[in-house]
């Protein structure tokens, strides 16, 4: 049915309904359409991201590209073409004609197609082949953009997960409440593979790398040749030894098959303790919430999230989880678990089905520390993610870049981030010498509320609060000597993308 804002565009719209940088909600036959002025132009593009079904007409224009309102992803409304993660696929796009005082929207336009690095002048210089290590968010971003730039030479996917690379951010929340199912994680089919010819080596972890020879060898003996290599290798759970835990009642959750034994776990558990108030272990609470289990959070911290949103936005998410019936121990540890029973540092007992281990995440910086690549807390690359070595390329999890928003050389664990990086560094493996600037971006989401931060602010002198955190409508921004670092909001997705973009023109003019 169309909605009160849908308008019927198959007769043409007036101009003078199409405000200069707003939107005309609208139908065309089945489809939903956003109709934009820009200036003097008009496009015409699918309504909904297909990342993740943003509604775009709450999202941000800038110029010729417009920004998803739910996780940034950021589109071209010449083409539709999805110029930034998260999103990979296009969104249609119509031509449109101005004819006398009206628009009319005609064909819909073919899929887009890159041809910046075949006509590049370096192409004649593309890599005989490309070897990714690690099938995560970094990885897959990457071949995808090197197939999406028409690069035509073998691409080769090694990981060392099971599963073909899936959508991580859901492990802890939808799928692990029991709300997504199993064939919504994986990020792409087993064609779309086929499709565009990446070689997809699963259950297969890389043990070393020869620099000299350009050449990497698999825990099962095999080895591969390259002539560019992408390190997106992620990171791994912390593991805590805990006194008198056995390894069945010790859990962590990185991968689809961590979140499959925690849901298998959870469906007849009634208590279990999360130690750790990460991000992660927050979004177990309340996912193991939503399928009734008792959750009690064992954290050293004084307020969840603190160190990294400082105390307002912690005492709201305190609150947020305890109103859900989550029991905090805070300013403690567990020290010991007897069977059912586990002991914080208190003297306290808390009876558990299980624990769940959220105590934050190490780089898998093996294989680079074994080649003798730079590395430094993280793979040291610069501004275009190439390490140390030259035709050695490293994004996500793994890698410390020089971020021109900080000043400094940074390591950060958002997908968002690992996304966009591949994508950078697989500009930069067909020699588009494209710099890594994005202002970083992550999402999280407990119950009813998500919560966005824009930047990165590893301290901060000031804080300002507009709106309210306890109604659920308000944003945080964290300044360190007048300059904005960051900006947390709920309910506040415009106002993310304008900070996303502020953030974007300061390093522009600086
Ligand atoms: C449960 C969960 C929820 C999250 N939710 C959010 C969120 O809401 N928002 C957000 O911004 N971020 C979130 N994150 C963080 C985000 O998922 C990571 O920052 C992101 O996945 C990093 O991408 P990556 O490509 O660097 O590494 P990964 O996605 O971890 O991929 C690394 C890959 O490398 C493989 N690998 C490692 N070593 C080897 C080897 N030697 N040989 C071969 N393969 C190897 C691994 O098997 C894996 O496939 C979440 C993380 C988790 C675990
Ligand atoms: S829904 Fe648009 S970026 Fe996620």
């Amino acid at each position: 049915m169309e909605s009160p804002k849908q308008i019927d565009l198959s007769h043409g719209v007036p101009v003078d309904r199409i405000p200069d940088g707003a939107f005309v909600e609208g139908k065309l036959g089945d489809d939903d359409v956003i109709l934009v002025r820009s200036g003097s132009e008009f496009f015409a593009v699918g309504a909904t991201c297909p990342h993740y079904g943003g509604p775009l007409a709450q999202g941000l224009l800038l110029g010729d590209e417009l920004r998803c309102p739910l996780h940034h992803a950021c589109f071209s409304l010449r083409t539709g073409e999805a110029l930034r993660a998260p999103a990979f696929d296009a969104i249609s796009c119509w031509r449109v004609e101005r004819s006398g005082d009206k628009v009319f929207l005609r064909d819909k336009l073919p899929a887009p197609v890159r041809t910046q690095a075949l006509h590049s002048a370096g192409s004649k210089n593309h890599p005989e082949s490309v070897v990714i290590v690690g099938g995560g968010a970094a990885g897959l971003a990457a071949a995808d953009m090197l197939r999406r730039e028409g690069y035509d030479k073998p691409v080769t996917l090694i990981s060392a997960d099971e599963s073909a690379p899936y959508d991580r951010p859901n492990l802890s929340k939808d799928y692990l409440a029991g709300t997504a199912q199993d064939e919504w994680i994986p990020l792409r089919s087993p064609d779309y593979y086929r499709d565009r010819e990446i070689t997809l080596v699963l259950n297969s972890r890389v043990s070393s790398l020869d620099v000299q020879q350009k050449r990497i060898r698999l825990e099962n003996g095999k080895a591969h040749g390259f002539g560019a290599l992408l390190l997106a290798t992620g990171a791994e759970p912390v593991k805590l030894p805990v006194p008198g835990a056995s390894d069945s009642q010790l859990y962590y959750l990185r991968t689809f098959a961590d979140s499959r034994t925690l849901a298998q776990k959870a469906a007849s558990a009634k208590q279990v303790v999360l130690v750790g108030a990460s991000f992660i272990a927050l979004e177990v609470a309340a996912s193991l919430r939503e399928r009734g289990v008792v959750v009690h959070i064992v954290a050293p911290d004084k307020l969840p999230l603190e160190r990294v949103m400082g105390p307002e936005v912690g005492r709201f998410v305190r609150g947020l989880h305890e109103a859900h019936g989550v029991v905090f121990h805070l300013g403690e540890t567990v020290t010991r678990v007897d069977g059912r029973t586990v002991t914080l540092s208190g003297g306290d007992t808390v009876d558990a089905d299980f624990l769940v281990l959220g105590v934050g995440v190490r780089p898998s910086l093996a294989l680079a520390e074994q080649a003798g690549l730079k590395v430094d807390r993280g793979i040291v690359v610069d501004a275009y993610l190439q390490t140390s070595v030259p035709g050695i390329f490293a994004a996500g999890d793994i890698a410390r870049w020089p971020d021109p928003h900080s000043g400094g050389l940074v390591r950060i664990e958002h997908w968002v981030v690992a996304e966009r990086q591949g994508q950078v560094a697989a500009h930069n493996i067909l020699g588009l010498r494209e710099r890594f600037e994005a202002v970083p971006f992550f999402w999280t989401q407990q119950y009813d509320v998500s919560i966005k931060y824009i930047g990165h602010a590893e301290k901060w002198d000031a804080v300002e609060i507009s709106g309210s955190l306890d109604a659920k409508d308000g944003a945080v921004t964290y300044r360190l000597a007048g300059r904005t670092l960051a900006v947390a909001t709920i309910s506040r997705d415009l106002q993310s993308l304008q900070a996303e973009a502020a953030m974007e023109s300061s390093i522009r003019v600086r």
